[in-house]
């Protein structure tokens, strides 16, 4: 299958040094989110007091708010090292104990997609997080042991884009939880300064604000739309990206006020003018548009629904009026039209 292109997906991975480059390294270069923030900045502070390992975190939200940032930044503030797993890779036991072998004490273990790991490893993971015990069988067919191995003290940092797929057990473990929210249009403004900043290309302020706006309240979005500004602002031969570029930029680009995409804008005319606006499964709205179901349900729906274009109800998917307004199209003319048929 061909890949679709897609400079809003925040799933989208692309220019792997860019991104190293404008990661926050620090707390203090950590824009917005206070709260967690801040309660991660005391945590870490007590730890280090205390000389004892930071206690398990669990960060979760969409896509692209900075989990990934987040727990590199935790083992930066802790002066430790950071081993990085995701939940998908660690596929038998022994993947996870060889993980944990290599710790040193009070390392991070940064297990990315957590919810996606097996639950023969999760069932490891217990003893692990909690007394910092391996429980391993050794051996085959009619000739095993099992063996517990002492770890040193580490901190167990997992990140989801859904905390509801996790088990109770799991969640349970984490003494520190994190939801990360989306960012405000004078967040991802600054985000966007700063990363000019170590880019090098300026950026005026009206037209921070304008690529904030259009970024689905997501860093790495408004880090992905800077570049694109950045590129057309250096072929017109500007040396700092204004206003006029980056709304003409951003229009090319398909990006519209709300910072909509195209898959956005395909989901909710199928929505609308195939489902009469709802109730409708996901499967069936994702299949109607040749979109992967984790893909609407991890990426395109959370913003529709913290946006309210879309609710979600029991018996499925409905467009709200902000939908119908937004597509320009006539709410009660849709009803008669089917009615009618
Ligand atoms: N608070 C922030 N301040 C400045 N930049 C940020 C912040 N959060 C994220 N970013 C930028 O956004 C990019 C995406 O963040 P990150 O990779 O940490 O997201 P994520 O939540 O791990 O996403 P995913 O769920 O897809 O793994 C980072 O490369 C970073 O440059
Ligand atoms: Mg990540």
């Amino acid at each position: 299958m061909v890949e679709k292109e897609n400079i809003l997906d925040s799933n989208n991975i692309t220019g792997d040094e860019f991104e190293s480059n404008i990661r926050p390294q620090r707390l203090d270069d950590y824009i917005g989110q206070s709260d967690v923030k801040e309660n991660v900045r005391v945590f870490i502070e007590a730890a280090k007091m205390r000389d004892e390992s930071l206690d398990h975190v669990l960060l979760y939200g969409p896509p692209g708010l900075g989990k990934t940032t987040l727990a590199h930044i935790i083992a930066n503030e802790l002066g430790v090292n950071i081993k990085t797993a995701s939940g998908p890779s660690i596929e038998k036991s022994g993947d996870l104990a060889a993980i944990l072998s290599t710790l040193e004490p009070g390392d991070v273990l940064f297990i990315d997609e957590i919810h996606r790991m097996p639950r023969i490893v999760e069932e490891i993971l217990y003893p692990a997080m909690e007394d910092f015990q391996l429980d391993i069988i050794i051996g085959s067919e009619g000739n095993t042991k099992s063996i517990k191995i002492n770890l040193p003290p580490f901190t167990l940092v997992g990140a989801t884009t859904r905390s509801g797929d996790l088990s109770s057990p799991l969640r349970d473990r984490f003494g520190i939880v994190c939801k990360l929210n989306y960012y405000t249009t004078e967040e991802l403004a600054d985000i966007v300064k700063r990363t000019s900043k170590i880019i090098g290309v300026g950026i005026n302020d009206d037209a921070a604000i304008e690529l904030a706006k259009r970024s689905r309240k997501t860093p790495r979005i408004a880090n992905r739309l800077y570049k694109r500004v950045r590129d057309f602002a250096i072929v017109a031969g500007l040396d700092k990206i204004d206003i006029d570029v980056t709304k003409s930029a951003l229009d090319r680009l398909k990006v519209d006020e709300y910072g909509l995409d195209e898959i956005d804008i395909e989901y909710l005319t199928s929505l609308i003018k195939k489902f009469n606006g709802g109730p409708v499964g996901l499967e069936t709205i994702a299949t109607s548009i040749g979109e992967e179901v984790t893909t609407i349900e991890d990426v395109v729906e959370p913003f529709l629904l913290q946006e309210g274009f879309i609710k979600r109800t029991r018996s499925g998917r409905i467009a709200t009026e902000k939908s119908y307004e937004h597509l320009g199209i006539n709410h009660s003319y849709t009803l008669f039209d089917t009615i009618g048929e």
